[in-house]
């Protein structure tokens, strides 16, 4: 009969569906060493040090962005240091996969959710420099950008 039909083709792609996330944690767990470092995408705004994103000095001429990137945006929005400052930015997606290029440097590297993603770059030169997602995320992708102020 149809309805048994049906329900045995329900219970085949929930089994399908249980096996491919099963497929994903396992094919995650390979990943890198610099994306071993792991966090509940769930729960990104309440857990350290993402409940409290923004921007940190950390010491003399360090600063620390604690930033989540997320379809639409990264927050925080605006980040301001002065010239010739190391900048660590520790990330992590509260979504899907984004992508985090930094124009004019060599940053560009992939934040995923669940992973906690950290680059380091020091800006010399005063500037406006724009940070894009260079990763397709949806309808949102193109407008997913924001700057760092150097000055
Ligand atoms: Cu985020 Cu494209």
């Amino acid at each position: 009969r149809a309805e048994e039909i049906w329900l045995v083709i329900s219970v085949g792609v929930l089994i399908l569906s249980m096996v491919v996330t099963g497929y994903q944690a396992f094919a995650m767990d390979m990943a890198p060493p610099s994306h071993k470092e792991t966090i509940d995408p769930q729960k990104v705004d309440e857990t350290a040090p993402f409940d409290n994103p923004g921007v940190f000095q950390t010491e003399e001429g360090k600063y620390e962005v604690v930033m989540t990137l997320q379809i639409f945006s990264f927050t925080p929005n605006k980040i301001e240091v002065p010239a010739g400052s190391e900048v660590t930015f520790t990330m992590t997606s509260k979504d899907v996969v984004h992508g985090f290029q930094i124009a004019g440097t060599n940053v560009n590297a992939m934040v995923m959710p669940g992973h906690i993603q950290k680059i380091t770059q020091t800006f010399e030169e005063p500037g406006e420099y724009l940070i894009l997602c260079n990763e397709y995320c949806g309808a949102g992708h193109q407008m997913m950008s924001t700057t760092i102020t150097v000055k």
